[in-house]
């Protein structure tokens, strides 16, 4: 099963794809989290990404389809796919389709997380992760049960993503808005579009999502 998870900006799309990697078996492809591990390895592309990623403006698309199918390429053809953060725009939703054609994978649900705009600046200006293991954490939402101490691998130190700020944030907002809403008709049209409240308590997500990926059709 190939899915796409959609929804703007701390939507929680990264933090129920984590979700649906532990308790399925599926594989996330973040293009976020792509792009900022080339800014770590500090390669051309990361150079490149690490400005527009600060700007909240979007990535070329054409060369984060290439990319993109770079990843895929790795995967095991059985390996169900969650798309996080991908497709944003009409062209990547075009390119998708051809990624997807030349690996013989089909795509299966397409899910909206609806949201309140408002509530995610808060969310994301909140948000912080292990800088070991990833896991996510929230100042007032999801605070690390031992205070200072990741859950998951035990780790000591967190970091924040330097797009987190509210300036950036709205610019995001902006592109989603602009760029990345306008691509639902494609998939409403095949009739593969779902919509889960994003706002609901996040294991209240989990389990929508879950609904949808066992029901089977849209
Ligand atoms: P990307 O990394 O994809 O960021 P984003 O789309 O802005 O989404 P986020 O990661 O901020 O949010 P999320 O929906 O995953 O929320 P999360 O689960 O963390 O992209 C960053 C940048 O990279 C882009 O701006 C662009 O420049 C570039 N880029 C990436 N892909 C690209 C592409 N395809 N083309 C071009 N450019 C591209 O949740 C947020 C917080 O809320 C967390 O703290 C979480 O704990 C909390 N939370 C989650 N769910 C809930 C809930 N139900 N209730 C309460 N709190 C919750």
């Amino acid at each position: 099963m190939n899915i796409i998870l959609l929804g703007p900006p701390g939507a929680g799309k990264g933090t129920q794809a984590a979700r649906l990697v532990d308790s399925r078996g599926m594989m996330q492809l973040s293009t976020g989290d792509i792009l900022r591990a080339a800014v770590k390895e500090g390669t051309e592309v990361g150079k490149m990404a690490d400005e527009i990623m600060k700007s909240g403006k979007f990535f070329p698309d054409e060369l984060m389809a290439q990319i993109l199918g770079e990843h895929m390429d790795k995967l095991s053809p059985e390996t169900g796919i969650i798309f996080d953060g991908y497709p944003r725009t009409e062209r990547q939703a075009e390119l998708l389709d051809e990624l997807m054609a030349a690996r013989a994978r089909t795509l299966d649900h397409v899910i909206e997380l609806n949201v309140d705009e408002e509530a995610l600046v808060e969310r994301i200006t909140g948000r912080f992760t292990c800088a070991t293991c990833g896991e996510g954490y929230h100042d007032i939402f999801k605070q690390p049960k031992v205070e200072g101490e990741c859950d998951k691998c035990h780790g000591h130190e967190f970091k924040r993503r330097p797009d987190d700020n509210e300036a950036t944030v709205r610019t995001r907002m902006a592109e989603y808005r602009a760029k990345t809403a306008p691509i639902l008709p494609i998939y409403e049209a095949r009739g593969i579009v779902s919509r889960v409240d994003g706002m609901a308590d996040m294991d209240d997500v989990t389990v929508a999502i879950a609904g949808i990926l066992d029901r089977g059709g849209a």
